[in-house]
């Protein structure tokens, strides 16, 4: 989900109806907002689906200079206008936007809410009605309210904003768990809340970022932070050096299309700022020997962040040495995993929030080092691991993530060429990162250049399909896992990634006529094997196509991708598929950069 605020400005309403816009991303089951004009006038409205109903609801009297809004993706509760966001207590005085899952909010229903008259399903509700409860039963302030209601939540996750009719300029904020920031704005514009800076880069670029258990309260000219103690807590904001505009669309139709677009000029970038002249890495000599002590490395990330932490796992074995897991973070966190001796964590994470994640980062944060790759300079995950090294992508929008999957890869490569060479192997300091992520580059325009005949395939091939596979061994074989992704989490076509070996062991029995098996062949190794895994599947009626590395390939095959180190095919392999599940979504009619269901970045568990 995604929260705004702020208080102190005239033009509330409409600053709270362009950030939820920038935040669209993080969910679009339903939004709302609610803004007072501290002269006794207020308004809520709330409408289902995504934010352009709730911006065609707001009429041109509406009008607040502090307000509180929210774009849904609904956890407790079906989609509906009364479980949209604010929620309200009973006698319309408190109104409420809530991030998090409360996990006992039942318990605290039963036990302290028997009468309240309710009008959602929502957890956020009964933490609204319990603030509400304490205010008028026990007399106590608001604030004193609201802190004796956040002692009751255990431990639960949220990020909160609260608003109280009988102190119109003033937004009560808790967080624990759930991203939150507070941006420091001036006279002018007033004081801001969200839990994404880009929401409100038209307002400030300087955030406090708020520790779990926190709570801020924030008027127009001042912002006084305290822990869930009561005790007074200075934070300095830090500096947010990225232009509004890089949220734009530009002349894409779509963000994922832009995102797709910007993944050779990343390739370049990254080569620029982490390598020097000669193609020597220049990563943080701190890290790299912490990295050194480590006898195996844990990788940890969900979604696709997990997919290119999977080719992680090939760069660092192959060029470091070093024995590498991979770990999905929600399963992980859970598993009572056996470690090595000494162990060294990478958390990957476009986002920097995934609350999986960080779950795991708070189970080993104690005992041992970890570094964040993560693309959102001081997110959670980055904060509190012991390392960050940025992606420096530029804000990545679409649901279905690309571009922050070939610099997680890319930024990989850079760090087991340093950690490799740190550890004297040949086959790093023989690794020359540079000229492979320029190959790269080229070879992913030389793809994107292609696009049109990939929205021919997509339309004589995916658009009427009703499942696809992708397939193919070793890192291939990871890439299918992420093509298949790509498909399935935005056309809606199931699809499964599969190693092509594995095939004829029972998945072969679901190819059909007119079934497409997309195989990727760039391992020299094993590109006969996973061509005749192919030609089983065709002989059985299926349309198979092909993204064959150029010294591997036949008469025939659809995609030829350069010649270079086969550890880095992956870049460029994933990106016919990237632009397949584009133009099939396109082509059938569904919304490209908002698939149903999904949310950007998922902040529970
Ligand atoms: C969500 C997104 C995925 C993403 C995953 C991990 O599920 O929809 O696209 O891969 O979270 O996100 P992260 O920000 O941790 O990389």
């Amino acid at each position: 989900c995604g929260i705004v605020g702020v208080t102190g400005n005239k033009d509330a309403v409409n600053i709270l109806l362009n950030g939820l816009k920038k935040l669209e991303y993080r969910g679009y089951d339903s939004a709302g907002i609610y803004v007072n004009d501290q002269n006794g006038k207020d308004y809520l409205i709330k409408r289902k689906g995504n934010i352009s109903h709730l911006i065609n609801a707001v009429g041109p009297d509406v009008k607040g200079s502090t307000g509180i809004g929210h774009t849904r993706w609904a956890t407790n509760g079906k989609v509906s206008v009364e479980n949209a966001h604010p929620q309200f207590s009973q006698d319309n005085r408190f109104y409420l936007v809530h991030n998090g899952v409360i996990e006992n909010y039942k318990e605290l229903k039963n036990k302290y809410l028997k009468g309240v008259k309710f009008t959602s399903q929502t957890d956020t509700e009964v933490v609204v009605q319990l603030v509400d409860k304490f205010a008028t039963t026990e007399n106590l302030s608001t604030k004193q309210a609201f802190f004796k209601t956040l002692n009751l939540l255990n431990g639960s996750s949220y990020s909160f904003l609260l608003m109280d009719r009988e102190h119109p300029d003033t937004l009560f904020v808790a967080k624990n768990k759930s991203p939150l920031l507070v941006g420091v704005g001036n006279d002018k514009t007033g004081n801001v809340v969200c839990s994404d800076s880009l929401a409100m880069l038209n307002i400030t670029h300087d955030f406090i970022a708020l520790k779990d258990g926190e709570v801020v309260t924030v008027k127009p000219h001042s912002i006084e932070i305290q822990n869930l103690a009561g005790d007074r807590v200075e934070r300095k904001p830090f500096h947010v050096d990225m232009d509004a505009s890089a949220t734009d669309k530009g002349p894409y139709p779509y963000y994922m299309l832009k995102e797709i677009n910007e993944q050779p000029n990343i390739m370049r970038k990254l080569s620029q700022e982490y390598l020097d002249v000669d193609g020597k890495p220049t990563v943080d000599p701190k890290i790299i020997s912490a990295m050194k002590k480590a006898d195996r490395l844990y990788i940890v990330g969900a979604g696709t962040s997990y997919h290119a932490g999977l080719i992680g796992k090939a760069l660092f074995e192959k060029l470091v040495h070093i024995p590498t897991e991979v770990h999905i973070s929600s399963e992980f966190a859970y598993s009572d995993a056996l470690l090595s001796q000494r162990p060294f964590f990478i958390f990957l994470s476009q986002s920097g929030e995934t609350a999986d994640s960080r779950v795991v980062l708070n189970n080993i944060n104690k005992d041992y080092d970890s570094l964040t790759i993560t693309n959102v300079e001081n997110s959670t995950l980055s904060r509190e691991a012991t390392y960050t090294m940025l992606l420096n992508a530029g804000p990545e929008i679409s649901v279905a993530s690309t571009k922050a999957y070939t610099a997680q890869i890319a930024l990989e490569a850079i760090l087991a060429k340093a950690l490799g060479e740190a550890v004297g192997q040949t086959t790093a300091q023989n690794f020359d990162v540079k000229r492979e992520l320029s190959l790269a580059a080229n070879g992913m325009q030389a793809v994107i250049d292609d696009k049109d005949r990939i929205d021919q395939i997509s339309k004589k091939y995916f658009v009427h399909a009703n499942r696809a596979f992708y397939i193919g061994r070793g890192e291939d074989y990871y890439v299918s896992l992420e093509n298949a992704l790509k498909l399935k989490e935005i056309s809606y076509i199931q699809a499964e990634g599969f190693a092509s070996g594995e095939l004829k062991h029972g998945t072969i029995a679901l190819i059909e006529k007119g079934t497409p098996v997309f195989a990727l062949i760039t391992q020299k190794k094993t590109a006969a094997l996973t061509r005749s895994n192919l030609e089983e599947t065709e002989s059985r009626g299926s349309k198979g196509l092909t993204v064959v590395r150029k010294a591997l390939a036949q008469p025939g095959d659809d995609f030829i991708i350069p010649d270079m180190s086969e550890l880095l095919t992956p870049l460029v392999s994933v990106i016919p598929a990237q632009l397949l599940a584009y133009y099939t979504t396109l082509n059938k009619g569904y919304n490209v950069d908002r698939p149903r269901n999904l949310a950007k970045s998922v902040t529970v568990e």
